[in-house]
């Protein structure tokens, strides 16, 4: 029986999955939102663990608890984001984040920029810092489990990342810090890959499938393409399907082996962005 950490396990595809996986595993389930979370808990037999990713000091709270109830970790799957915008729901469910300016409102992925409790931009923060240190803070659990996996949700909607302005303060758009967070995430994908042993733990990043019916889509505004269940599938199968033993480093389109913008694939934006994560998440 694997052990499985979802994070965003209260809403959408994360809750989805660990419907779908709740039967044959152990399963941490993380949320943000204790009665929606204490619901899926209850639903599926998973443990629940409570923590707001827009605050470090809480995603390090979050794996301290994982550490202290847990000897390994088979799988980690970062699937917990905000979405793109405009502020409906998603913004109030983040009120404890504070409105630096007010972008043009109207029309789906504009939005208002938000910061994190760390004060950095909130999409940066939460979709992409969040995971890094999570991954990173659990890596002694996932190793005891080898061979384990990292499976981080990304997107095909990716954006390349301004390094010189990382926090985004100019030409704000919360569809372009979504594709920006995304993108950087592939990079760090592919970045940790190459120095962990695909023996002991691989990781790889999926656009589980298009406009899925779920709350961030819903809080954009826009139309549905893709079931929910076409995203979970694709996602299970990178959680569970042996053929991906040892298969690392990769980015799949659904299902498919596929490729992530080409800034995600530089070595120098990779060491860079490396870098300037580390002095982030202050590891
Ligand atoms: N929907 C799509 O079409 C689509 C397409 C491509 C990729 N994706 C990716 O798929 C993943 C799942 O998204 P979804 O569509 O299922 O969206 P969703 O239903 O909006 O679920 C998002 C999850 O992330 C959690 N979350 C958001 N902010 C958080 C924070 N500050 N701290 C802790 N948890 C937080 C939410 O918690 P609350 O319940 O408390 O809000 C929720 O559990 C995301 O990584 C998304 O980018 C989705």
């Amino acid at each position: 029986m694997a052990t499985i950490l979802i994070t965003g396990a209260s809403d959408g595809l994360g809750r989805a999955l660990a419907h779908e996986v709740a039967a044959a595993n152990r399963l941490i389930l993380h949320g943000r939102d204790p009665g929606r979370l204490a619901e899926v808990a209850e639903r599926t037999g998973g443990e629940p663990v409570q923590a707001d990713l827009s605050s470090l000091a809480e995603v390090r709270r979050l794996a301290a608890t994982i550490a202290d109830r847990h000897q390994r970790l088979d799988v980690l799957v970062n699937n917990a984001a905000v979405g793109f915008g405009p502020p409906g729901a998603s913004a109030t469910a983040v009120a404890s984040t504070s409105a630096l300016s007010a972008g043009p409102r109207s029309g789906p992925g504009r939005g208002v920029r938000q910061l994190s409790k760390d004060g950095y931009e909130l999409r940066l923060a939460v979709n992409y810092l969040a995971p890094y240190l999570l991954t990173r803070l659990l890596l002694p659990l996932l190793r005891r489990a080898a061979p384990a996996r990292v499976v981080n949700v990304a997107s095909i909607g990716q954006a390349p990342v301004d390094l010189d302005d990382l926090m985004m303060t100019r030409g704000y758009e919360g569809i372009t810090a979504y594709r920006r967070a995304k993108l950087a995430l592939i990079a760090d994908t592919f970045t940790l890959a190459a120095e962990l042993d695909p023996a002991e733990v691989t990781v790889n990043c999926l656009h589980p499938a298009s406009l899925m019916p779920t709350t961030m889509v819903r809080d954009a505004g826009v139309g549905t393409i893709d079931t929910l269940e076409e995203g979970l599938r694709a996602t299970h199968r990178l959680v569970v399907d042996p053929a991906l033993d040892g298969v690392t480093g990769r980015f799949f389109d659904r299902e498919r082996d596929s490729r992530a913008l080409a800034q995600a694939y530089d070595p120098a934006f990779r060491d860079r962005l490396r870098t300037m994560t580390e002095s982030l998440v202050g590891e």
